[in-house]
């Protein structure tokens, strides 16, 4: 199977994953990325079962919407029953890095605010030890040469991503050689870092479930 295919089979399998908790006043959180684009249009086909979304991008807003589907401002919810996300890379304890779209702040606050967060991922996301992948974090702009300093500290080399301005306005720092071995200590010492928004370590509030997409068919994690 193609990592497409595998993002396909795992999107289909968290539909199927939140189906008996869609009523009609559900709120259903929605993520942010290629694997999370391909649950919102197996999302839609279910439309009619429940209330509406909140969308941690402007992107997946407008996907969304696109299909017709409610989208809500967070404040305006009381709660919401389940968030759906990916993931750039997952250990065995739900510890993820996040932000590989440059969404992670809001997913962070949409994944903090659901009652269950469902991961959605191909079997190329799951390691042993988190930082492979380059650690994102967003920064307020003014802060990027302090916030960077701060990183070397920490044994990173930070890279700013050119180009790219998030939803809210801030630059991203992508965190490269970190061995993370304690991710919950290590997103606290990111975040202490003034100028730093977020991290995207999503380890002190880890996923509940990882729905890990694997050749021989999905794989529920807890
Ligand atoms: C966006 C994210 C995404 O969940 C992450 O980058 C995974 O994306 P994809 O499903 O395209 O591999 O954190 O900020």
């Amino acid at each position: 199977m193609t990592q497409d295919e595998l993002k396909q089979a795992v999107a289909e399998a968290a539909v199927a994953y939140i189906l008996p908790m869609l009523e009609t006043d559900t709120i259903v959180g929605v993520g942010t990325g290629s694997t999370a684009n391909l649950f919102i249009d197996e999302l839609a086909k279910h439309k009619g079962l429940f209330d509406g979304t909140v969308a941690s991008s402007e992107a997946s807003a407008e996907r969304l919407k696109k299909h017709g589907i409610p989208v809500y401002n967070l404040n305006s919810v009381d709660s919401i029953r389940v968030y759906v996300d990916g993931a750039d890379e997952s250990n065995d304890h739900l510890h993820l890095i996040k932000g590989g779209g440059a969404a992670l702040t809001r997913e962070k606050i949409v994944a903090a605010c659901s009652d269950e967060f469902v991961c959605i991922a191909d079997e190329s996301k799951l390691v042993k030890v988190l930082g492979d992948f380059p650690l994102p974090v967003e920064i307020i702009p003014m802060a990027r040469g302090h916030v960077a300093r701060e990183l070397v500290k920490l044994g990173g080399d930070p890279v700013y991503r050119e180009g790219v301005v998030t939803d809210n306005g801030n630059h991203i720092l992508d965190v490269y050689n970190l061995e993370i071995l304690d991710p919950i200590a290590l997103e606290k010492s990111i975040d202490g870092i003034v100028g730093v928004v977020t991290n995207g370590l999503f380890a002190k509030r880890s996923a509940d479930v990882l729905l890990l997409a694997t050749k021989d068919g999905v794989k529920t994690l807890k």
